[in-house]
């Protein structure tokens, strides 16, 4: 039993090493102890790196909903599961049981059933933050659909591209959603997204903001009447613990977004046992993770590691700012919030904020606050722990992907002490390598490399959806035997890890992963546009902003140049996503390149960043002299 709560930093080495000497003999126990099967596995791990395949608990039967609902309800049926705390402050909290939370999921459920859908079957979720955004996640559960959750920020184009790329055949949205002071009409997103989406024919609508939406005969329907009349139980489909659950895609630094596949068995064990210890939860803790349900930190640490520990879970529907700077700490207070969880950028938000927003409210419930998404700088770090903490809440630094599926390299809340900046130790059954570019691991300490990960853990996603090539190109290719993130890390004396950043063409802004290609192919559709490369340059608030560099074709030269960034960042908006708006735009009279043709974004990143005294070797680029007009140029 112990070891599923670990509770000293003995105790954490111990169970640490129990479960890299012997990972079967270790999560064998794991699942066996706190999850309800149907069946047993035959096998805890199989795998190869190479190929590569990783299947974890072969041919056990289970559902997931059934370990994150049904197990609950003789136990804390009256508990709330999720609280549910809306935009505008002075609407009601809605706290949903766990048994009306099982009903409604059963309900969504059997009117998917009634719409054709089927075990295997690919759901798009296109919902903002309200309950029915977490019951449509279950209801695909509960039926074997695969749910594909895309966030609602995402524009009708990078909407279309996702619902294509996984053939789902129904979506369930809403009429609209709130996001602070403004209404965003999502039905509208979707119906322009639907007409290149030849492969739906049901769209179930929600009700949100009740404002008026076109309603396509034969293809749109009206959610709540359905739910209605649903019958209120729902016999779960058994899965095997390899099937998938759900899709969710992330944008790689090249090509489409990659739809990352995630199973029913592993992913259920690995996110409830981290959200377990990683947030010491207890059984009345109230637990907050600010993240939207659209990315997998929502997933995970919102919807199903709480849910499968029994958990309360937040669910805001709002932003850190409206109505004011004040509203994630007037939440805390109202809820009793225990686990705090949120973005580095939110924090430096907040943090250019007066103190005011912070002392008017009672802050005393708190006890573990949670970081993720992007390194957190010491600034943050720090103002962080002393206003928000008031230096009594550990702050568990948390690094992981949406490929890991859970939380990687994190502190354990009163168990390891933190340093500021420091990700620290990995969690249990984690093997994390610091790689050299030879491709030899670095051993030892005071050191720093790229970040691979050894050995398989149970929540790793198993494939991209229709391309497993991509998959073994993506993460197994670069070294031999090893899963590689993509970051780089460094290792301090005593073995701190410390997540320094991306090591590929991929740039985190606020927190979101964009890939350099999608939004350069955007720019470059633009008329006046020949050529364009965009990096990442440091931003007080977003971590990261874009810094986009446009070579114009001759018949854009004679245009306004202020005209021309407006309307390139209004097809980003258009074609990605208002977050991959570009914060400055230089149109340059070339790109420095490799005399294969190659961009080279290292010379372009330090001129973004404002260091052109340290640039380097460019002697063998093809092009040299254009560096010096480009510097000359810049806009820093
Ligand atoms: C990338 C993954 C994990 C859920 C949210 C993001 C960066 C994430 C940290 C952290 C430093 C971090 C990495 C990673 N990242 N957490 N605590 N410290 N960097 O998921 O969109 O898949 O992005 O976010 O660069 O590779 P994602």
């Amino acid at each position: 039993m112990s070891n599923y709560h670990i509770k000293h930093l003995e105790e954490y080495f111990q169970v640490y090493r129990k479960s890299v000497r012997d990972p079967e003999a270790f999560w064998e126990e794991i699942a066996e102890e706190h999850f309800v099967w149907r069946k047993k596995w035959d096998r805890v791990l199989r795998w190869d790196f190479k190929k590569p395949e990783v299947a974890w608990f072969e041919g056990a039967r289970l559902n997931i909903t059934e370990n994150c609902l049904d197990r609950h309800l003789p136990v804390r049926g009256d508990k709330t599961a999720i609280l549910f705390e809306p935009n505008d402050p002075s609407g009601e909290a809605q706290h949903i049981t766990y048994k009306e939370l099982h009903e409604r999921v059963c309900r969504m459920a059997n009117v998917l059933k009634e719409h054709g859908v089927k075990k295997g079957d690919r759901i798009c979720i296109y919902l903002p933050m309200i309950p029915e955004l977490a019951v449509a996640v279950l209801a695909c559960a509960r039926i074997g659909a695969i749910h594909s959750v895309v966030f609602a920020g995402f524009s009708s184009n990078a909407l279309a591209t996702r619902i294509n790329d996984s053939d789902c055949k129904l979506v369930i949205t809403s009429d609209g959603s709130y996001r602070g002071a403004k209404t965003l009409n999502l039905k509208s997103i979707v119906d322009t997204a639907l007409e290149d989406c030849p492969g739906v024919d049901t769209v179930l609508v929600a009700r949100r903001t009740g404002e008026e939406v076109a309603m396509k005969d034969g293809r749109d329907k009206w959610l709540q009447p359905l739910l209605d009349e649903a019958y209120a139980d729902c016999v779960a489909e058994i899965m095997d613990a390899e099937d998938p659950l759900f899709i969710l895609y992330t944008s790689g630094s090249t090509g489409k977004p990659k739809g990352m596949v995630h199973s029913c068995g592993g992913y259920m064990v690995y996110t409830a046992y981290t959200f377990k210890n990683i947030f010491q939860y207890r059984e009345q803790d109230v637990y907050w993770c600010t993240a939207d349900i659209g990315w997998i930190t929502g997933h995970s640490y919102i919807v199903y590691g709480p849910l499968a520990n029994g958990a309360t879970t937040v669910m805001f529907e709002g932003v850190p700012s409206y109505p004011d700077y004040g509203r994630f700490w007037e939440v805390v207070e109202k809820h009793r919030v225990n686990q705090f969880y949120t973005a580095p950028t939110a924090i430096r938000a907040l943090a250019k904020e007066s103190l005011d927003y912070v002392e008017k409210y009672d802050l005393s419930s708190l006890k573990v606050l949670g970081s993720v998404g992007e390194p957190i700088n010491e600034e943050a770090w720090h103002w962080y722990n002393n206003n928000i903490g008031r230096n009594k809440c550990p702050i568990v630094d948390t690094w992981w992907q949406t490929e890991t599926g859970g939380i990687m390299i994190s502190p354990i809340p009163f168990v390891t002490p933190t340093t500021p900046t420091f990700a620290t130790l990995p969690f249990i059954g984690i093997q994390p390598a610091l790689m050299d570019e030879e491709g030899n691991e670095i051993k030892g300490n005071q050191v720093s490399g790229r970040l691979c990960i050894k050995f398989p853990w149970p929540s790793m996603a198993r494939t991209i959806w229709g391309n497993h090539d991509r998959y073994r190109d993506t993460y197994f290719s670069a070294y031999a035997d090893k899963y590689f993130t993509g970051d780089g890390a460094s290792r301090d004396a005593v073995g701190y890890y410390r997540i320094t950043g991306r090591v590929d063409d991929v740039i985190i802004v606020s927190g979101h992963n964009l890939g350099t290609a999608p939004i350069e192919d955007s720019i470059n559709e633009h008329p006046a546009v020949a050529e364009s490369a965009i990096v990442g340059f440091p931003h007080d608030v977003k971590g990261n902003a874009l810094y986009g560099f446009v070579i114009l074709k001759e018949t854009g030269e004679s245009r306004n140049r202020e005209n021309l960034h407006k309307e390139i960042n209004q097809q980003i908006t258009e074609q990605i996503g208002p977050i991959a708006k570009l914060d400055k735009i230089q149109f340059v009279p070339g790109l420095p390149k490799t005399r294969s043709g190659k961009i080279m974004r290292r010379i372009l990143r330090k001129i973004a960043a404002g260091q052109t005294d340290d640039l380097g070797d460019i002697s063998t680029l093809l092009n040299p002299e254009v560096v010096q007009e480009i510097i000359d140029q810049a806009e820093v």
